[in-house]
């Protein structure tokens, strides 16, 4: 995070506001206890899991899983960036911040995407109003008649219309925004000619879509030829503001409802999505024909995990959706798929059809990876062996890359009801593949509270945040890679930097300093279920024990393995290396 606020005031700003408070604006709170419950405002739930410790100052939702301090509520709230989250804190306590001077390139920059913003709200004026024009706006409102869109909709889109003529647009915003040629160039509304050397408009004759990031502010624009022109849709090329893998069009009107909805779907096409808007289902945004991006993920990730893909039956579709898949599985969301009708896209089928179908066929639609495995039985004859080892070439490295292991397992369990394939070869299968691709994950938590039960790793981080002297022993004893799960690592890891500068290891410290989401969600979670300890600075020392006991068992099994695999290869030298090693492990091992 790239600021110029000094972190003892953002410090100063988070010990200043109450998180009880500011929370209690947006939510009804009750005390339980030293805490406080409530709805959680981050998922629909009807009994309360949103939970308050006024005493450290972070949340956690027993739902969601959402957690963090006063700074992360209100930028997750308010969706603010963390310094407009500051800056509204220190407002309200009265904190000043100090002037922020930023460098003369960066300056530079902003007054460039401010002038590209300026042009876009300006160009998207100009193209809405020829569109309501009497006359020059008459064939382009014939267009979306003979489609069926209705005004309303169009107006909430602000779809506009770009003339046929060479440099209307050009002409009006070098007048009206004192703007050079070039200046309109990098905004992608104008390009240069070779022959003649002129500058002229990028958009003609196209009915105009303006591109809007997820605050609303216009980024760039789509246009769609009103007949066969190739291409059949124009898009801004990239900018300083428009980045074709970082947009998904529609973010700004449907962000509320897919967070309401606590899904979204995902549609292909500009006029699908309008389309969809004007049959009243907002939860939907547009690829506009890119390949699904990790980039794309993460926007739709602030808002919910499901997803909808609602693609075309045509070959490209099923295909941009299957690589979408693995993106998706990627930042495990969970995914689902709706297949229309072959020559249907969803903007020609709610033109035929009604909108209660659709809506069908969206709570009907049935997890992706169900849809890819009957897919694939049907493209191949499974009577045969060869036909069953194919399917399960196709479909095994999909459900590797399923992260929760007891969905992934009820996959490969339905896979081999399928196919006929036994069901522990499959689970063995893919296990050797997950192995060797390091994919491995422990992400489920075991239950807290009983000190016994929980993993060791896990157990630490507990132990640092219940006493400052054991979390300094452990920083001391214990180093980042004895701690096998990546998400205990980040947590601990951000601990141990309070350590080394000195600070308490507190939850409310901690949690902005956390940029993964699952990591935060970890550590908040451990904070509402911290234990007890009659003598933490023993309890670190045997968990620190029987962390490198483990250790050392795991890479004893490890060459164990490695000596008999080269005992079978008859290499002697190797096997009696590999024996030396293990003897020398099994000695540390006595004294640990
Ligand atoms: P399609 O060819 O499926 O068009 O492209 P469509 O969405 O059905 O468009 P209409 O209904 O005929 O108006 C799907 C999407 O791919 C992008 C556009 O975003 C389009 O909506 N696309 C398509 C382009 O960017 N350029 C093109 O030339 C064609
Ligand atoms: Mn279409």
């Amino acid at each position: 995070m790239k600021h110029h606020i000094p972190d003892h005031v953002i410090e100063d700003v988070r010990l200043r506001a109450d998180l009880v408070q500011v929370v209690s604006e947006h939510v009804q709170l009750k005390k339980s206890g030293k805490d406080y419950k409530g709805l959680c405002p981050f998922h629909p739930e009807k009994t309360p899991s949103f939970t308050v410790s006024a005493e450290k100052q972070f949340y956690h939702c027993f739902g969601c899983g959402a957690g963090g301090n006063v700074i992360k509520f209100l930028m997750d709230l308010e969706d603010l960036s963390f310094i407009e989250a500051i800056r509204k804190l220190a407002d309200r306590v009265g904190v000043t911040l100090p002037s922020v001077s930023p460098s003369p390139h960066e300056r530079e920059v902003q007054t460039e995407r401010e002038m590209l913003y300026k042009l876009n709200t300006l160009a998207m004026e100009y193209f809405v109003r020829l569109l309501q024009n009497p006359e020059g706006g008459q064939a382009a409102r014939a267009y979306l008649g003979k489609r069926e869109f209705d005004t309303a909709v169009a107006e909430r889109f602000q779809i506009g219309y770009a003339s046929a003529s060479l440099r209307d647009l050009t002409a009006y915003l070098e007048k009206t925004a004192r703007c050079s040629r070039a200046q309109l160039e990098k905004a992608g509304l104008a390009k240069k000619r070779e022959h003649p050397q002129e500058y002229v408009d990028r958009f003609r004759n196209r009915i105009m879509f303006p591109l809007k990031d997820a605050r609303g502010k216009i980024v760039g624009f789509a246009g769609r030829a009103l007949g066969e022109e190739i291409p059949k849709y124009l898009n801004s090329p990239e900018t300083l503001l428009y980045k074709k893998s970082q947009h998904l069009f529609g973010l700004d009107l449907a962000r509320e409802a897919i967070r309401k909805e606590d899904s979204v779907l995902l549609v292909e096409g500009h006029f699908d999505l309008v389309r969809l808007f004007q049959h009243g289902i907002a939860n939907a945004v547009a690829t506009c024909g890119t390949a699904l991006t990790a980039l794309q993920i993460g926007l739709i990730r602030n808002y919910t995990r499901n997803v909808v893909l609602v693609f075309d039956s045509d070959a490209a579709g099923q295909a941009a959706s299957r690589k979408g898949y693995d993106l998706l599985l990627e930042q495990e969301m969970n995914v689902k798929i709706l297949t229309l009708p072959q020559g249907h896209d969803p903007d020609s089928f709610l033109q035929d059809e009604k909108t209660e179908k659709f809506m069908e066929q969206v709570r009907n639609a049935p997890p992706f990876i169900e849809s890819y495995i009957k897919e694939t039985l049907k493209q191949e004859n499974i009577a045969s062996p060869d036909g069953r080892i194919r399917v399960v070439n196709r479909v095994l490295p999909m459900l590797g890359g399923i992260k929760n292991h007891l969905e992934r397992t009820e996959w490969i369990k339905f896979l081999a009801e399928q196919t006929g394939v036994d069901a522990g070869t499959l689970l063995a299968e893919t296990k050797k593949n997950l192995i060797s691709a390091g994919k491995t994950k422990n992400v489920a938590l075991p239950p807290p509270r009983a000190a016994d039960r929980v993993d060791p790793a896990v157990y630490l981080i507990h132990l640092m945040l219940a006493h400052t002297e054991a979390a300094r022993r452990i920083r001391e004893q214990v180093t980042l890679d004895d701690f096998s799960d990546p998400l205990a690592r980040t947590v601990a890891g951000t601990l141990f930097r309070l350590v080394d500068e000195g600070f308490p290891v507190e939850i409310g410290r901690a949690v902005d300093r956390i940029e993964n989401e699952e990591a935060r969600k970890l550590l908040t979670q451990i904070g509402f279920q911290l234990i007890e300890f009659e003598n933490p600075i023993k309890a670190a020392q045997d968990c620190i024990r029987q962390i490198r006991r483990e250790g050392a068992e795991n890479k004893i099994r490890e060459l164990k393995t490695q000596r008999n695999k080269a005992m079978e290869e008859g290499l002697a030298e190797r096997s009696r290396e590999l024996q030396k090693q293990l003897q020398m492990l099994e000695h540390s091992l006595a004294v640990i």
